[in-house]
């Protein structure tokens, strides 16, 4: 047997004891895994079919949905009010952010009850409808599986800090100090180190591990009963009726339990957390072809993993027909940025750049599956606002930058509001954020020396808060997303103008041409072609021109969205058919004249 398939079967093994799942991931530790090749490479070029191919998925947040009963904030019965309005976008698949209940210290990415709806959201019984009604409109909802941690308010940990030496403290990692000094040198995401003292027990040497908040204590992975419970907690889901989870943060399940630290990569002496769970990636996939097989394959569950930093090496063995995981998304723009510890030392990604890294990424997966192009998402500020040229930050960039994403390779997920060209929101000071992450780097930029001014100017440019803005509606109160006073974070400066009413019935706004793009990715002549055809990277021309082929058996379409200042010039075939455009494109004698900041289709 491969020496792969001989640790994934081992591991997963129900006999394996906890004990020796320690010894052989101890080995696993002193002896590395780079020489284990975990890969299940497919052996021919054909994919298995699934029912989720095909389809174009939508991102709810669920705070800034739509709130139903003007506490100002969204709620469950706020997304069934919109759910014909998802419909007739041709939207078929949604994936929730979390709706568990949480103390909302990371919105929600912090969960106290895995099998339970936040009172904010709604009860089960609203839970259940949504699903019920969405099923009605052929829509498929998945949640999100936050699982690499919960929250300090779960019971599991409230246990564990009252006994330390209980069943559920086994399933956090719980360490001495060694040599007087912290387990490791790592650096949270969220910042500061990863170890804090165990709550109550602040007089003793104890601490537990968090990779993000404080109060996002990691989970034990390697403590066999624990798995359990998040896969029984998966099962409870699926069974249920939801059709599959977006998969968190899911990479750094993996930890070297001897806790090593790294070489530090900045003056406070710590290493960010990423660079460990970036070299302990096959550990992780030894889990997660476990967690597939107890959970996601018997129900045929669609999982959508956030994994960063995947290698062409291993990408089989997360999204190949014999993957762990059903797809990821593609993160190899965002990734550009990743790299930096901080906001304020970010590098603008132009959309030239944006353009390399993911054609880059498109080819390394034409051969092996599907990946999920995306703009943006609840993480990063409006894509329009992040990667196009100044000129370009307005409708008709954001109609160009949708042909791209519509009519990528893979599973195209939109987010909230990205389909009527949501831009960045303008912050005017420090208070109007919400999320943590804004308000650590704001202080990590304010300590490097930056003035309040610059620093305040970075997170108008970088802050998650951009996406999590209330969705606009229409030009009332609070742009009808909320009745109340006040909503839980600002409304988008611009939604007298920039909303869903004002653009619904507009033929030539940036919401009917996404619309437009989904029926043609879906119309019974093209619908094979833009699901299983090969991405094909084309001569760009200029820097900002993004131009790509899709072919299938034979046919072959052309997507080109020039976001440049001027028109430029394409050659096709004399007889090709424009399929659709942003603005009018002249076709003669085989040259396609683009216009300035447009997009065309083309049939050859
Ligand atoms: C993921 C989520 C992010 C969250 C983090 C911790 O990256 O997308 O919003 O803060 O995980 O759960």
């Amino acid at each position: 047997m491969a020496q792969d398939l001989w640790l994934s079967s081992i591991l997963s093994s129900q006999q394996l004891s906890p004990l020796c799942t320690y010894i052989v991931i101890a080995l696993l530790n002193i002896f590395g895994l780079e020489s284990l090749s975990l890969s299940k490479q497919k052996e021919d070029s054909s994919m298995e079919k699934k029912w989720w191919h095909g389809k174009v998925a939508y991102q709810i947040y669920p705070k800034s949905f739509c709130d139903s009963n003007g506490d100002g904030v969204g709620d469950i019965q706020g997304i069934i009010s919109k759910l014909d309005y998802l419909k007739d976008l041709g939207v078929e698949i949604v994936w929730l952010s979390p709706c568990f209940k949480s103390p909302f210290v990371d919105q929600g990415y912090d969960i106290s009850d895995y099998q339970d709806i936040d009172p904010i959201f709604g009860t089960m019984e609203d839970f259940d409808e949504l699903l019920a009604k969405a099923k009605e409109r052929g829509i498929s909802i998945i949640l999100d599986l936050v699982i690499n941690h919960c929250s300090s308010e779960h019971e599991w940990f409230k246990k564990a800090c009252a006994d330390p030496n209980c069943e559920e403290a086994k399933y956090f990692f719980i360490k001495k100090s060694k040599d007087g000094k912290l387990p490791d040198n790592l650096r949270s995401y969220f910042g500061g180190s990863v170890w804090e003292k165990l709550p109550g027990h602040e007089d003793e040497d104890l601490y537990y591990l968090h990779y993000f908040a404080k109060q996002q204590p990691d989970l034990n992975w390697y403590y066999e009963p624990l798995r359990e419970k998040l896969f029984d907690m998966i099962n409870f889901w699926l069974d249920k009726g939801v059709a599959g989870f977006r998969v968190d943060a899911i990479m750094n399940i993996a930890k070297d339990l001897s806790f090593p630290g790294l070489p530090a990569d900045g003056a406070d002496g710590m290493c960010s957390a990423n660079k460990m769970t970036a070299k302990l990636s096959d550990q992780a996939a030894t889990f997660l072809y476990e967690m597939n097989d107890k959970t996601f394959k018997p129900h045929d569950g669609l999982s959508v993993a956030e994994a960063f930093g995947v290698n062409q090496e291993s990408l089989a063995n997360y999204i190949g027909d014999n993957g762990f995981f059903s797809t990821i998304f593609d993160f190899s723009a965002r990734e550009l940025n990743e790299k930096y510890p901080a906001y304020y030392r970010y590098r603008p990604v132009t959309i030239d750049k944006w353009r390399e890294a993911v054609f880059a990424a498109q080819n390394r997966a034409n051969p092996i599956g599907f990946l999920c192009p995306i703009i943006e998402n609840h993480d990063e500020p409006r894509g329009v606002s992040y990667y196009l040229p100044t000129h370009a930050r307005t409708p008709d960039g954001a109609k160009a930058f949708a042909a791209v994403n519509v009519l990528l390779r893979g599973m195209p997920f939109i987010y909230q509001g990205q389909e009527i060209g949501m831009t960045n929101t303008k912050f005017n000071s420090i208070y109007e954020f919400d999320d943590l992450n804004a308000k650590d780097n704001y202080k990590v930029a304010l300590e490097a020396g930056l003035t309040e001014t610059q620093a305040l100017d970075i997170l108008n440019i970088e802050s998650r808060d951009h996406a999590r803005t209330p969705m606009l509606w229409d030009d009332s109160k609070n742009a009808g997303f909320s009745s109340a006073a006040v909503t839980w974070l600002k409304v988008h400066q611009d939604y007298h103008k920039l909303n869903v009413a004002a653009q619904k019935d507009d033929p030539n706004s940036v919401l009917s041409f996404y619309k437009q793009l989904i029926a043609l990715r879906k119309s019974p002549e093209y619908k094979e072609l833009f699901t299983y055809g090969d991405f094909q990277a084309l001569d760009p021309v200029a820097d900002y021109v993004v131009p790509f082929a899709r072919v299938l058996d034979g046919k072959t379409v052309y997507v080109i969205a020039n976001f440049e200042d001027s028109p430029v010039s394409y050659g096709v075939n004399a007889d090709s058919k424009i399929l659709l455009s942003s603005k009018e494109v002249q076709l003669q004698d085989g040259t396609l004249t683009i216009p300035a900041v447009a997009c065309v289709v083309v049939a050859l």
